[in-house]
């Protein structure tokens, strides 16, 4: 007999149910009724009539994606980081550090899709009605479409859901949430799983859209959301410096749309604004005249978005000279040093050397590496770059100056912002001929780009 299931004795009169076998039936005093039944265990049960309504396989057309519309939030920093708006019945994780704006962000899509007379419910287990007033008014107003309800408990929360049918339900936050048949406490791997899990079969037998926040720590005393990014559809991570205003939305996995798409926010007084050019925000600010400094281009999705780098190179007090990168690897940037020792001849073993991307931003495509070799060259040499100049390309080991994508978007960026020069690779030149009004440097190595720039 197979583990988990137990034999019942059943009167055939009555139903009278018995654990042994009885002559005569206590119920209905009829004799000889009792019949030996094998039941199995719930869970065996309810696979058993899972297996029962099983569908045939189909083929690719006869699925209909009519229902799957996206729907848009309006918000449309975040459409695109969800390749165009949320599908029915998908899962998305939000994550990010406490106090970033999560909370803030999906109350402004609740407050969105609530207008557009969608109806939303937001669950929130980590604050009351009245905090979660008190975010609202600062927001906005609000309509009836959105439901408010505070609990953890998620059988609770799924009778909720399941009564109320909203089209997208955001769930704040994951670590907060238990399910009563895990024995461990809430915020434990187990317990978050087991909550996705549960989340993730309301979403898709229910097809609403669910939105969980997760926190994430560094320390990673809570389990994070880590643990469950393979569970969802779509995992968004909010970043940013805890001192400057701005706030990055990354899509790291995305089942419906590419990732790597980022979206820009401020935080403002009343909630989270999109950033809708982002490099001129990033640029604002940037010194003039200052050597050690110059602007990239880097690709985030399909987007480009001007950088500024900054290099200072000092002499070293101390044998074994130091180094720094805030905002990008600092491998790389090491490797970029030795490269610009052996190939451009530029003795930097005797010097500290500290490179910043401005504003606080994370930036690690290889397209910058000529970026952050100009203005290492630069400030060692003490050399001012033309501010009107922008510089990408990736630097090979040899010191060549290699092709990156999308060479064209890039070009076309530095132009909108009023650039009048791009050092690029020789290599990216066939695409980005046609365009006028703006002088093309073309490289070929790290030595060819340090001419450009004069030093
Ligand atoms: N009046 C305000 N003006 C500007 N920013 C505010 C204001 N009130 C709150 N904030 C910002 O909102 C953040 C809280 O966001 P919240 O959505 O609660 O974060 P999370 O849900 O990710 O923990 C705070 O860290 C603060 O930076
Ligand atoms: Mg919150």
């Amino acid at each position: 007999m197979a583990k988990g299931s137990k034999t019942v004795f059943f009167c055939q009169e009555c139903g009278y149910e018995s654990s042994k076998w009885m002559g005569q039936c206590p119920g209905c005093k009829a004799w000889n009724s009792f019949v030996e039944e094998v039941v199995e265990s719930k869970k065996a049960a309810q696979a058993l009539s899972r297996s029962k309504n099983i569908e045939a396989p189909v083929t690719i057309a006869e699925i209909s994606t009519e229902k799957d519309a996206r729907i848009q939030t309006n918000i449309g920093e975040l459409d695109r980081v969800l390749g165009g708006g949320i599908v029915a019945g998908s899962l998305t994780l939000v994550g990010g550090d406490p106090g970033i704006g999560k909370s803030t962000l999906l109350l402004q899509v609740c407050r969105n899709l609530a207008g557009l007379g969608r109806k939303v419910l937001y669950i929130s287990g980590e604050e009351s009605l009245r905090q979660i007033k008190l975010r609202a008014v600062r927001i906005g107003e609000f309509n009836n479409n959105l439901k408010l309800f505070c609990e953890t408990n998620l059988d609770t929360i799924r009778e909720v859901i399941k009564r109320e049918n909203p089209e997208v339900t955001v769930i704040d936050s994951i670590q907060t949430m238990y399910n009563e048949e895990v024995s461990s406490a809430p915020g434990s791997v187990s317990q978050v799983r087991e909550s996705t899990g549960v989340l993730m079969q309301i979403a898709k037998v229910l097809g609403i859209s669910i939105f969980i926040v997760g926190h994430v720590t560094k320390d990673g005393n809570v389990a994070g959301p880590r643990v469950l990014e393979h569970m969802v559809d779509s995992v968004l991570y909010f970043e940013g410096d805890r001192h400057a205003s701005y706030r990055i939305l990354r899509g790291v996995k995305n089942r419906f749309g590419s990732t790597n798409e980022i979206g820009v926010f401020e935080m403002c007084a009343n909630g989270l604004e999109e950033v809708k050019n982002p490099s001129e925000f990033m640029l604002s600010g940037k010194p003039e005249g200052a050597s050690g400094s110059i602007v990239a281009c880097s690709m985030e999705g399909t987007r480009p978005i001007l950088i500024e780098i900054q290099a200072l190179v000092a002499p070293s007090n101390f044998g074994i000279p130091r180094r720094t990168a805030a905002g990008t690897d600092f491998n790389r940037v090491n490797l970029l040093m030795a490269v610009l020792e052996k190939r451009a001849r530029l003795n930097l073993s005797a010097s500290d050397a500290y490179v910043n991307i401005a504003g606080g931003i994370r930036m690690n495509e290889p397209a910058i590496d000529l970026g952050i070799i100009l203005a290492i060259v630069s400030s060692y040499r003490d050399v001012v770059i033309d501010e009107k100049t922008v510089a990408f390309g990736e630097v090979g080991l040899s010191g060549e100056v290699r092709a990156v994508s999308m060479a064209e978007q890039r070009v076309q960026e530095a132009k909108k912002l009023g650039f009048e020069s791009v050092i690029l690779p020789c290599a990216c030149m066939k695409s980005v001929e046609n365009i006028k009004g703006i002088r093309l440097l073309a490289v070929d190595n790290i030595k060819d780009a340090i001419r450009c720039i004069g030093a």
